[in-house]
């Protein structure tokens, strides 16, 4: 038996109120700043219309499959990312699933800085506040970005810091409310706000003059990109941010899944649903592209600043202010960001909170004021300063590419490579759902699914143009130690350490349930939710 500070039963798990509740809150997870901010650079960056060939097969060989096996693990095993992964495949189990909670820290910390930028924006809008020079206000006004060129520096920005704490306080707030009445009361009335929202500005979009080119600038394909190992790099790790799998989000949330549910009919609304909100978003931000383009008399692709941060923070404002209509229109854009953006910060930051609950048995108030404070700190103090900018694109991208690619490999190696669980878990998915699956699921789980991956890590790592040969993003190889092999290294670390501290409740005292997997004539699934018999949640208690 495990060492444990005590030998008391754990308590009861909070669960959605149903199956409405817990889709939401999915989507609220998945359509976030990746689909807005990220995928219509990243689509643009990668071949176009022809990034879309290797965006479907990642979405249908790993996205959808891994969002299976995530729910499957977080379901039948009832806990957080690091208890469920114990309870399935032991301590080193145990180890991958603190290792995404530490890619969850990582993200946390810069995904609330955008989120601040994005609020400010919101508020800016109003008034176009940044004027005729865009570029200039970002960098310059408002963020205060050194201009000597050095790359880290302790001087607090004020029109950042502020914006920054009120984005925390807000989703500690919604967090310390429990998972019932913070997280799924506040997807249930932003999801519905945001698409409303997001369509309006779409339409609107669709209606600017130029639009069609620069519809035809993302879509037009340059199928040579396919050619290129990168491009399906980006499309994998893009799909994986994206739906929030791999990293402990959908292993989180499905562990509040009442024992008898559908899984996977639910898992493939959220899958398409996430992926068209996402190509919507291509629609609108390059429809709004063609517009700016049109206007300067250049093609869409002689614009500036066309992904990343830029394109949200510099060229859509510049939009804005020479659109009629413009503040709506800035208004629209950034209360979506900020919106879609808060839904999807409040579920990696669940990933930690259930991690540190389910291992030591604190308080859901201790872990949001204690663990969330401590977290709120450190994001303050990198990212509230001149040089945040640079520390979230090279944070950003070792998290994604390395560590969530990478807890991919090693959960999907082992779950179904060391410990052979996958017809456990098929028998699982399809007891329980009226979608159910079986070899196919199986063989891009456990053989594409680790293999592809595999291979798109190394190429990512020791490629020609991967991140040994090159230091990413050209800053100095020193920083990028740092901030990037730095955060990995700390990832890593963060997880053994987790790991080799105490539970405060034995993990391995716990049957699955259904206890023979695949055995659906017992369980008389009627596509309505009912529980069997288990002890009241408490809320706000211990989980
Ligand atoms: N899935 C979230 C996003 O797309 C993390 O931003």
């Amino acid at each position: 038996m495990t060492q444990t500070t005590t030998n008391q039963a754990a308590p009861a798990r909070a669960e959605w109120t149903g199956q409405i509740g817990f889709i939401l809150s999915a989507i609220g997870s998945a359509v976030g700043l990746g689909n807005i901010w990220r995928f219509p650079g990243v689509a643009y960056e990668n071949g176009g219309g022809a990034f879309l060939i290797p965006y479907l097969v990642a979405l249908l060989t790993a996205g959808i499959p891994i969002l299976f096996l995530d729910y499957a693990i977080g379901h039948r095993f009832r806990g957080s990312a690091p208890l469920a992964l114990r309870r399935i495949a032991g301590k080193f189990g145990e180890g991958i699933g603190w290792f995404q909670v530490m890619i969850c820290v990582f993200i946390a910390i810069y995904y609330t800085a955008v989120l601040a930028w994005a609020g400010s924006y919101f508020v800016f809008s109003f008034d176009l506040k940044w004027g005729k020079d865009a570029a200039g206000f970002f960098t310059g006004d408002y963020l205060q970005m050194p201009t000597d060129g050095s790359l880290f520096s302790l001087a607090f920005v004020p029109s950042v810091l502020i914006p920054l704490v009120l984005m925390w306080i807000v989703t500690l707030v919604v967090l310390g409310a429990g998972v019932v009445k913070g997280v799924q009361r506040l997807n249930v009335i932003a999801i519905p706000l945001l698409v409303v929202g997001f369509l309006i500005l779409v339409v609107r979009a669709l209606f600017l003059p130029g639009a069609a080119e620069g519809l035809n600038a993302l879509f037009t394909p340059d199928f040579a990109a396919l050619a290129n190992p990168s491009v399906w790099v980006a499309a994998y790790s893009q799909i994986f941010f994206s739906l929030s799998v791999a990293f402990g989000i959908m292993l989180t949330y499905s562990s509040y899944r009442r024992r008898k549910s559908n899984l996977t009919t639910p898992g493939l609304v959220v899958a398409f649903g996430n992926s068209s909100f996402e190509i919507l978003a291509g629609v609108g931000v390059f429809a709004t592209l063609g517009f700016f383009a049109h206007q300067q008399g250049v093609a869409v692709g002689e614009l500036q600043n066309l992904s990343g941060p830029m394109l949200a923070f510099v060229t859509f404002p510049a939009i804005a202010a020479e659109m009629p209509g413009g503040q709506l229109f800035g208004a629209l854009f950034f209360g979506a960001l900020t919106l879609a953006g808060l839904t999807s910060l409040i579920s990696i930051m669940e990933v930690i909170l259930a991690g540190i609950m389910d291992k030591f048995g604190l308080s859901r108030k201790k872990a949001v004021y204690g663990i969330g404070g401590v977290l709120a700190v450190v994001s303050v103090v990198l990212f509230g300063t001149s040089t945040g900018l640079i520390a979230l694109d090279t944070i950003d991208n070792f998290a994604n590419n390395i560590g969530i690619v990478g807890s991919a490999v090693a959960m999907t190696i082992t779950v179904l490579w060391i410990r052979r669980s996958g017809r456990e878990l098929s028998g699982h998915l399809s007891a329980l759902s009226t979608f159910r699956v079986g070899r196919t699921w199986r063989f891009f789980v456990s053989l594409l699914g680790p293999i592809v991956l595999g291979y798109m890590l190394l190429v990512t790592v020791f490629g020609p143009d991967g991140l040994i040969a090159k230091p990413y993003g050209n800053y100095a190889p020193e920083y990028v130690a740092i901030f990037g092999w730095g955060v990995v290294a700390a990832m890593i670390l963060g997880s053994v350490l987790l790991t080799s501290s105490r539970w405060r409740y034995d993990p391995d005292r716990f049957t699955p349930w259904p206890e023979v997997p695949g055995q659906r004539s017992t369980l008389r699934l009627t596509g309505v939710e009912a529980e069997p018999a288990v002890a009241a949640t408490n809320e706000g208690g211990a989980r």
